[in-house]
């Protein structure tokens, strides 16, 4: 299997999001970049080993074949699809190139950030932007603990690293990303006892309630099989208290984004038991991008 970009890296405290669009002529400049990305990661982070410095690069599907003519197509790569559902959508939005940043410090982030955006300027558009930060013990700006039921180790890239279903694009990772915007007036109006129904899981001890239709249940599910179909979240709170903004950065890594999309066909158009994922009457997708990630070696062949 070929080497993968560090998709599988353990949760940071920091983190940059970045989304971008390739111009009409930029393709040399991202290409070359892609090539480069790795020692770029490696010069401003070696010195600073206990940072944890990672970036991993995603492709979208409407730039692959004009950014990277030469390569095979994933199979499964395609536009993000919108939902709409009774009360609540899920919009598509642009992005040609995702950037997922990570470190133990934000200097590390936005330092490796500014190289790669020193590269990019005049060949690429900026669609959006986020700086992602750990909040007290893992929790999300909803107060909850969020990641808790996440694979690791080997079950972790079995879940998100494709393997031989399709060769040309073994060792990458489909990426799902959406930013979400909480109505936190709305939602501290809710009683711990209320929201905790609505997440699944206890506030202060993290355990599971059981309760259906809640956004653990509807997000649990599982394959012909019967065996549990897993994702790896890599989700940030964001936010800017001054005006108001209290956000998730919801990141997903699957070896097929059919997962993903099932999750998001549960919490926006129910799963015939329950109408939506209550979570969305205070949580509000802005964004809605699909990439692909693909193995390290693939960006180092684009080196000249
Ligand atoms: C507003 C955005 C979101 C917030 C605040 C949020 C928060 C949480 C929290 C607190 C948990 C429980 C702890 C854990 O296992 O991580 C959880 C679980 C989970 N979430 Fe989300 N989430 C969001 C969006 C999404 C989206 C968009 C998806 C999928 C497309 C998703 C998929 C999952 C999955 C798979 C689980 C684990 C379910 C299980 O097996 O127990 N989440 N989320």
């Amino acid at each position: 299997m070929p080497t993968p970009q560090p998709v599988l890296s353990p949760l940071t405290t920091a983190s940059v999001f970045l989304v971008l669009t390739v111009d009409q002529g930029g393709e040399p400049a991202v290409r070359d970049l892609l090539g480069d990305l790795a020692g770029l990661q490696r010069a401003v982070g070696f010195g600073h080993p206990a940072g944890e410095l990672s970036v991993v690069a995603g492709i979208g599907s409407d730039v692959w074949d004009r950014l990277l003519p030469g390569l095979a197509r994933p199979a499964e790569l395609h536009p993000f699809a919108e939902l709409h559902g009774a009360r609540h959508s899920a919009p598509a939005t642009p992005g040609d190139l995702l950037l997922h940043i990570r470190a133990t410090r934000q200097d590390l982030c936005f330092s490796l950030a500014t190289e790669i955006m020193a590269r990019l300027r005049g060949s690429v558009g900026v669609a959006d932007e986020v700086q992602g930060f750990a909040y007290l013990d893992q929790r999300d700006l909803l107060g909850f603990v969020d990641g808790t039921e996440n694979p690791v180790g080997a079950e972790a890239a079995d879940a998100v690293l494709v393997g031989e279903e399709d060769p040309g694009a073994a060792g990458g990772s489909y990426v799902i990303v959406q930013k979400y915007l909480h109505d936190l007036d709305a939602w501290n109006a809710l009683t711990v006892e209320q929201q905790e129904h609505i997440v699944g899981r206890r506030k202060l001890t993290n355990v599971e309630t059981g309760t259906p239709g809640s956004h653990v249940e509807l997000n649990t599910i599982t394959g012909p099989d019967g065996s549990e179909r897993k994702i790896l979240r890599d989700n940030m709170p964001f936010g800017s208290p001054g005006s108001g903004e209290f956000g998730t950065y919801f990141i997903g890594y699957a070896r097929t984004p059919a997962v993903t999309e099932e999750m998001l066909r549960h919490m926006f158009l129910g799963d015939g038991a329950t109408e939506h994922d209550r979570i969305l009457d205070f949580s509000t997708p802005v964004t809605g991008t699909l990439f692909f990630a693909p193995a390290a070696d693939t960006l180092d062949s684009l080196a000249d």
